[in-house]
């Protein structure tokens, strides 16, 4: 694969100041030499970053899982692509070679066309960590369906609204999942979900925990005797460069979720471009991200970035505290894992626990390993490059969003060298620039901006399901001719990116984008609210938690106090999930408002996370008395 691996600083620069320089000369090249085409493209980028609209590879014709797979299938048809490690260690691991793979797919793939699936349906699936998840996610990219993976760990209303926004009409799940000592009754909460999504002629159900579920006739289908009759080959459909390959929520600034879309060619060639780059993918490497298929990470850096290399990547169905907190390194030692990518708050709360969980065991193998999801504390940072790294793997901090596809800053494991906190310099194609808030760009060093990117790469999503004027509202508003991140960030004399944190009102807690809009909507549907205003305070182990003030209509109710906290976060639990619970909450008279009726969130915030001192400027607000009885009342 020429022009393909970066392996000096020297070269990076080279390639960099090219892919900068010559964007399309640049991608086209590494379209061309790396994958497989049923046809070529007529341009490689034409754009509008006014409009929010992007062609990459213009009229090329392709299916990604003809490169995920069947290339793969002459050379390396007995080659391990994935690895499945089961919650239960006891379970054996279990391992399908890229020949497997392809019969699964397949498999897969008939049933879903037998089931009346067509090209461009939605499809949408809520399964566990198991290697169906990775079968159904591919099996539709084979036929041309759109996926629309939603996290199990979502509730019903969460499941049932994500459904609705892109009229799925397939559903695939499980009678269950298993998750550390826990069993998550996935069919129980499917069910729940449709009967507000009436769209969903077929579902489909894998047997995982072999509970006792509900089948409704004619709507409800066991999986595995439909994948037994199943034919064990497939053709894959021929899709145009910029059909749509998937579908994954992420949550904004109103309640309700965007639904980010991704289509064919440019995602390929991103992911798998930046795979091969910020891991140092090497023929016969083991390879393990941790991330939840259910989160963009895991479809760009489990299944597609590694397939598309004809890597072998673990799949990793438990979570690193059970049964102990060496589950991780027991993993990593027995699979021999060589690149290690994980999230900062399962390196903090493992950095908390005895020294003894992982000093016992082998982690000789580990060359590269990564952190993604939210900024990397300097601590966590040390202890993740001693502990794990051993002082000796490259630490990649990779920073990207389910918007940007792949990671688009991340240091190049054995050619950038790294800076504890900084995620480094851009990946070739991208340009990160700095705004402060008139609009100008920055130009000095250390100073704090909104981080945008000003030209656009292959794997920017290309647009919200349904939705285009909010994709050019949310991203390409606030600072015309540029994408916005929504983050902050400065940069060092070196040219270094660090990102400081989200601007907006998304809060990262545990790795998981939060947007405070629908988790508020979720405190104000309890009967005795009036109104309430969600902020972050920082966490320990994970991040960021959240601190809820909420107003009541009528102040008799504090009496209750516990059991009005329980409900609310009940509310949370069933709207969202258990993930966005609040850590605290403060009942308060009023929140502070500015005379538009805007909530002065930089008051709230201060307050939530203990700095008491310095406000600001609150003569704006229309009750600026309502700041001391906050604070008086601080948790
Ligand atoms: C937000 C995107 C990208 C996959 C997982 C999250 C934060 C992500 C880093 C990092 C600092 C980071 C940003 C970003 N973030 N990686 N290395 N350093 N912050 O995807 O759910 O779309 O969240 O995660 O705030 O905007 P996501």
């Amino acid at each position: 694969m020429s022009n393909y691996s970066i392996n000096s600083l020297e070269q990076y620069f080279k390639v960099y100041r090219r892919s900068i320089n010559k964007p399309k000369k640049f991608w086209g090249k590494i379209a061309e030499n790396n994958f497989t085409w049923y046809q070529k493209w007529d341009k490689v980028v034409e754009f509008d970053m006014e409009k929010a609209e992007f062609t990459w590879f213009k009229n090329a014709r392709l299916n990604i899982t003809k490169n995920c797979i069947d290339r793969h299938l002459a050379n390396k048809g007995d080659k391990h692509a994935i690895i499945f490690e089961p919650n239960n260690p006891e379970e054996p691991s279990r391992y399908y070679t890229y020949s497997e793979l392809y019969t699964e797919v397949s498999r897969m793939a008939n049933v879903l066309l037998g089931q009346g699936v067509q090209k461009g349906d939605r499809v949408c699936i809520y399964l566990p960590m198991i290697p169906e998840l990775v079968f159904s996610v591919l099996a539709c990219a084979r036929i041309g369906a759109i996926h629309s993976v939603v996290f199990a760990g979502f509730s019903a209303n969460a499941l049932s609204t994500r459904i609705n926004d892109s009229t799925c009409k397939l559903l695939i799940t499980a009678d269950g999942g298993f998750r550390g000592a826990k069993t998550i009754d996935l069919k129980r909460i499917a069910d729940e979900a449709l009967m507000r999504s009436p769209g969903i002629e077929k579902v489909l159900v894998v047997k995982r925990t072999h509970q006792d579920i509900p089948m409704t006739a004619g709507r409800d289908m066991w999986l595995q005797p439909l994948l037994d009759e199943a034919d064990v080959t497939s053709k894959a459909a021929v899709m145009d460069a910029e059909d749509p390959l998937f579908i994954l929520y992420t949550s904004g600034s109103t309640g309700k979720p965007k639904g980010m879309v991704h289509t064919t060619a440019g995602y390929m060639v991103f992911t798998a471009y930046t795979f091969k780059n910020i891991f140092n993918y090497q023929p016969d490497d083991i390879y393990w991200c941790t991330a939840d298929i259910g989160w963009i990470t895991g479809h760009s850096y489990t299944i597609y970035g590694p397939l598309l290399n004809g890597a072998t990547t673990v799949l990793f169905e438990g979570i690193p505290s059970y049964p102990t907190h060496s589950r991780f390194w027991e993993v990593i030692q027995k699979h021999g894992v060589n690149q290690f990518y994980t999230a900062p708050t399962a390196i903090r709360s493992l950095a908390k626990e005895k020294i003894e969980f992982i000093q016992n065991f082998r982690l000789e193998s580990l060359k590269v390993i990564g952190s993604v999801g939210e900024p990397i504390n300097e601590e966590a940072w040390h202890w993740y490059n001693d502990h794990v790294g051993n002082k000796r793997c490259p630490l990649v901090d990779t920073w990207w969003q389910t918007e940007t596809g792949g990671i688009v800053i991340s240091a190049i494991p054995f050619v950038t060298p790294t800076k504890p906190t900084y995620a480094s310099l851009p990946f070739p194609g991208i340009k990160p620039v700095l705004m402060d808030e008139l609009r100008n760009e920055i130009v000095k060093n250390q100073q704090i901006g909104n981080l945008c990117i000003e030209y656009p790469w292959p794997g920017i999503a290309r647009t919200i399901w349904g939705d285009h004027q909010r994709y050019i509202d949310t991203y390409f508003t606030k600072f015309p001719g540029k994408y916005f991140s929504g983050d902050g960030a400065l940069r060092d004399e070196v040219g270094y990116y660090r990102i400081t944190g989200r601007v907006d009102d998304v809060i990262i807690v545990s790795g998981h984008n939060l947007g405070t809009a629908p988790i508020e909507d979720a405190i104000n549907e309890h009967q005795t609210v009036a109104e309430s205003a969600v902020v972050g305070f920082p966490h320990d182990i994970k991040g960021n938690a959240l601190y809820g003030f909420v107003v009541l209509k009528e102040t008799g109710l504090w009496r209750d106090r516990n059991n009005l906290v329980k409900e609310i976060n009940q509310l949370i639990s069933d709207q969202i999930g258990a993930i966005a619970r609040l850590d605290k909450v403060q009942f308060v008279s009023g929140l502070p408002k500015t005379r538009s009726g805007k909530i002065m969130r930089r008051i709230l915030r201060n307050i939530a996370s203990g700095e008491l001192t310095d406000f600001g400027d609150i003569t704006t607000l229309v009750n600026p008395e309502i700041v001391e009885e906050i604070k008086e009342g601080r948790l």
